[in-house]
């Protein structure tokens, strides 16, 4: 994950570049970063809030317009219902809702703990002129009891952002995977982008047996990994 948010729209990665060698305070080798913690994405989302409001220009996509190309081919090639019900975990400036709306689905949800992210996706999305799509100001570690029995749970760049937290990051990756299985339905997927994270290391962080074995990620097949770079995915 690089650390420039804020203008552009490459959404490049320097992921290795947050592993410490040797192991680091937030555990797991990641070295702490702001890009971890709620005042940055706050500082980010304010000023591209102002950004958008005095040239249009949206921001930020990360891991560029692929990475969403990429979500919808696998949904379509999975035959998804176009009515399933999507959670997008740290929307940022809802750009993917944006494109799945346009692709059809008609039951989107964007979630953002940074209050300036949900208002900068309220106003891409007027400007859009799409409607139906629901957005609120969320702490996924914190959820409220609502969000419930999504199909599909999408996370571009969000676990990345967390496990980089400089205050517990461990304790905070095993509040995300209960606080996954909480939102996605028993027959959902979740579908994740990461630079941070190779494809085992998810896998086996969300599987069986890793930190929960109540969650419900028993069987792997339900954990979707996505590179973050490669123009091909699963
Ligand atoms: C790397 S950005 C990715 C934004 C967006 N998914 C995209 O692809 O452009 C990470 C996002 O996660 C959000 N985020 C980080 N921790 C969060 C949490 N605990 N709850 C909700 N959102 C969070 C940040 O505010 C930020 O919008």
């Amino acid at each position: 994950m690089n650390s420039g948010a804020g203008g552009g729209s490459g959404g490049g990665c320097a992921g290795a570049a947050a592993r410490s060698r040797g192991g680091s305070p937030g555990g797991d080798g990641f070295a702490p970063s702001a890009l971890g913690t709620r005042e940055h994405w706050d500082a980010v989302y304010e000023r591209e809030l102002q950004t958008f409001q005095e040239y249009g220009d949206t921001g930020e996509i990360w891991f560029g317009e692929e990475s969403m190309n990429r979500l919808i081919r696998w949904m379509q090639k999975r035959e998804i219902p176009l009515d399933a019900s999507v959670l997008d975990i740290g929307t940022g400036n809802g750009v993917f809702l944006v494109e799945l709306a346009k692709f059809g689905f008609s039951n989107i949800t964007g979630i953002d703990y940074s209050p300036s992210a949900i208002q900068l996706s309220g106003s891409i999305i007027e400007k859009e002129g799409l409607s139906n799509i629901k957005l609120k100001v969320e702490d996924f570690l914190h959820l409220s009891t609502e969000l419930s029995g999504f199909h599909i749970c999408v996370d571009k760049g969000t676990f990345d952002a967390i496990s980089l937290n400089p205050d517990s990051a461990i304790e905070k990756r095993k509040q995300y995977v209960k606080s996954l299985s909480r939102v996605l339905n028993g027959k959902g997927f979740f579908l994740i982008t990461s630079c941070n994270w190779t494809k085992e290391e998810l896998l086996n962080e969300f599987s069986e047996g890793s930190w929960n074995k109540e969650n419900r990620f028993s069987s792997c097949t339900r954990v979707v990994w996505f590179p973050s770079s490669q123009d091909s995915g699963p």
